[in-house]
């Protein structure tokens, strides 16, 4: 391998600049050329390359979204489309890819890499950590403490009014998310896609809940079934007299913003490990860390998602206990 390909696909997370630092820092310490690919596969059906040094990744571990830029690419899922990618990169003299994104950008690059037996190992790099082989993705540490921050504040107010907010976040068909920070602002109940709590529970929740608390927080993860934060309140309304029910929907805020430390050396620590597993033959892998160990998984293995049965019951009792 003499010049790795680096780049972001999929939805931005913060880490990702550091992540594409330490591909390019640990590159050139074992003397390869790198070149940075914008607009993830986008870019490299259009061939915007551009040659990476030391200096180019300078001063951007510490901030949020990606400097190569990011896109979802429709042309990639097709096979001419990943036909003149394969053409550009050969024709660039790239001859192996470090890309970073979450289960789309790896389902591409399995693709693309059985196809072409072209080198490539991922990076999980998204908010949602709905990746198998890594205990965390690189962006979900700061995005949780994004949401707590954000609904520490949403309680303030909310203790104040005496009312009852539903907060809904992020995190696609997963609710990892909304587990951990719920867990982190105490809230009253979660509402994860993994668990199919349900409306009806829920109230009996709350109706069973202390009656002297002056806020109730409830966290519902978008991917639930109960469809979101304005169909769980239309179900709520009329329900709890004591409370004023009111809706907070926090979006891409959770996608924004420096990169905590953990997200930093998660991402540092990857993304050196990628470019010594490429020098040691490894492709059509993530490289992931587990039980502090860094660990490479199939593709096909990592985007199936992190199996719902190990983490719910116990944490979803968690919620319960310390919610009374
Ligand atoms: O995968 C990251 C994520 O932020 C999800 O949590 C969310 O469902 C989705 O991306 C939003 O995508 P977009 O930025 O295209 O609206």
């Amino acid at each position: 391998i003499k010049n790795i390909g680096v780049l972001t696909s999929g939805g931005d997370s913060p880490g990702m600049n550091a992540a594409i630092r330490a591909v390019v820092r640990a590159s050139l310490y074992h003397n390869l050329k790198v070149t940075g690919i914008l607009r993830g596969y986008e870019g490299i059906i259009h061939a915007d390359f551009i040659p990476m040094d030391g200096k180019s990744v300078a001063n951007i571990i510490q901030r949020g979204g990606t400097i190569l830029k990011t896109a979802r690419s429709d042309a990639f899922r097709t096979k001419e489309g990943r036909e003149l990618a394969h053409k550009n990169l050969v024709e660039s003299d790239i001859d192996a890819l470090v890309v970073i994104g979450g289960d789309g950008t790896f389902t591409g690059a399995d693709l693309f890499s059985r196809e072409f037996n072209f080198p490539v190992i991922g990076l999980p790099g998204t908010i949602d950590n709905d990746l198998e082989g890594t205990d965390f993705t690189i962006g979900y540490d700061t995005a949780i403490n994004t949401v707590v921050n954000a609904v520490d504040k949403i309680r303030d107010t909310a203790e104040s009014h005496d009312r009852l907010f539903i907060v809904e976040v992020m995190g696609r068909d997963s609710g990892l998310i909304a587990l951990r920070s719920g867990i982190g602002v105490g809230a009253e109940a979660i509402m994860i896609p993994e668990a199919k709590i349900g409306i009806a529970d829920i109230v009996s929740r709350l109706e069973n809940g202390r009656k002297d608390k002056a806020s109730k927080i409830i966290i519902v993860a978008e991917g639930d079934e109960a469809g979101g934060a304005y169909n769980v309140g239309e179900a709520l309304k009329g329900k709890f007299p004591n409370y004023d029910i009111r809706i907070s929907v926090l979006g891409h805020i959770q996608r924004g913003g420096k990169p905590s430390c953990m997200d930093r050396v998660l991402a540092s620590r990857l993304g050196v490990a990628a470019v010594e597993g490429l020098l040691a033959g490894k492709t059509d892998v993530m490289a992931g860390q587990v039980n502090r160990e860094i660990v490479f998984t199939p593709f096909s293995h990592a985007i199936k998602h992190i199996d719902a049965e190990k983490i719910t019951p116990a944490w979803l009792r968690l919620v319960e206990i310390l919610s009374l």
